[in-house]
């Protein structure tokens, strides 16, 4: 009895061995050694094959890539804006140089680029036209001195209006290949906390003009700066100890400045306190 009952396992155990290698077929897993390679084969030419098609189209794609613009863009790019000192909070004392620093240390080495005798170099372009190069390969830029910042350039007031506790915050778009801008852009700041500040603007109403539209990109455009508007804020005493908050926005535009999402998307807000 018993014996019959173990010789099915016995069958059992010497069929995987069989699976794995038959000594008559001389199979390996079900297949003969030639089999097997047959199918290493086909699995190397086939991947092989994906993989050439694969390089080819990548170099064909590439080949149709511009290193100078970019071949996809947003259909309606919309730029975002930042402020200089780039700092959300500006809070510092007014009587004291060393808490200020900072920002006039930051404002100062960001319009280095705006260095008047750099400015020089670049071209003097028609105010209120678009700047437009489509052709030539290496594109010119329009001068930005840091002088049109006149009050907030840093030249005839080296702390920015920081030591007379009325800051000045300058604005600028983010660069957007091929931004043109429609209307007269300009930036407009408002108090949102209760009060109405005084505000100067440099250049005068906080025009972009649009000769500085459209930018080419990094490397077609080498020389670029972007149009800056200086905020200058009439803060008085009055204003003092008090944390104000203030917003920019661009106006007279087709550009968004309100989108639900997206709060830089045309606009920035950023708070200002100052002491004595
Ligand atoms: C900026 O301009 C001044 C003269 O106006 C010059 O002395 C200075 O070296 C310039 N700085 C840079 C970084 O070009
Ligand atoms: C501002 O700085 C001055 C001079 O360093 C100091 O006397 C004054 O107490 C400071 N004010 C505040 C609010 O820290």
């Amino acid at each position: 009895m018993s014996n019959k009952e173990e010789k099915p396992e016995d069958q059992n155990q010497s069929s995987w061995k069989e699976f794995f290698y038959n000594p008559r077929t001389g199979e390996f897993i079900g297949r003969t050694a030639s089999s097997w390679a047959l199918i290493i084969l086909f699995y190397l030419v086939f991947y092989g094959f994906l993989a050439g098609m694969f390089s080819l189209t990548m170099w064909v794609m590439l080949q149709t890539l511009d290193d100078y613009t970019p071949k996809y863009r947003d259909r309606v790019s919309n730029p975002g804006l930042v402020i200089r000192p780039k700092y959300m909070d500006i809070v510092f004392n007014r009587t004291d140089p060393l808490n200020y620093r900072k920002y006039v240390q930051h404002l100062e080495s960001f319009l280095q680029q705006y260095n008047d005798t750099e400015q020089e170099k670049n071209e003097l372009c028609v105010a209120g036209k678009y700047f437009e190069q489509d052709e030539e390969p290496v594109k010119k830029a329009c001068q930005f001195k840091r002088n049109f910042l006149r009050q907030c350039s840093g030249l005839s007031d080296t702390t920015f209006g920081y030591a007379e506790g009325k800051p000045c915050v300058l604005v600028k778009m983010n660069r957007i290949i091929g931004l043109k801008p429609k209307g007269g852009p300009y930036i407009s700041c408002n108090q949102k906390t209760e009060g109405t500040l005084q505000i100067l603007y440099f250049p005068s109403e906080g025009k972009f003009d649009k000769m500085y539209f459209p930018y080419y990109g990094k490397k077609a455009h080498p020389n670029y700066v972007q149009p800056l508007v200086a905020v200058k804020l009439l803060l008085g005493k009055e204003n003092y100890d008090e944390e104000i908050s203030i917003e920019c926005k661009i106006e007279g535009t087709d550009l968004k400045n309100n989108d639900e999402r997206d709060k830089f998307l045309g606009r920035v807000v950023f708070r200002v306190k100052v002491t004595e």
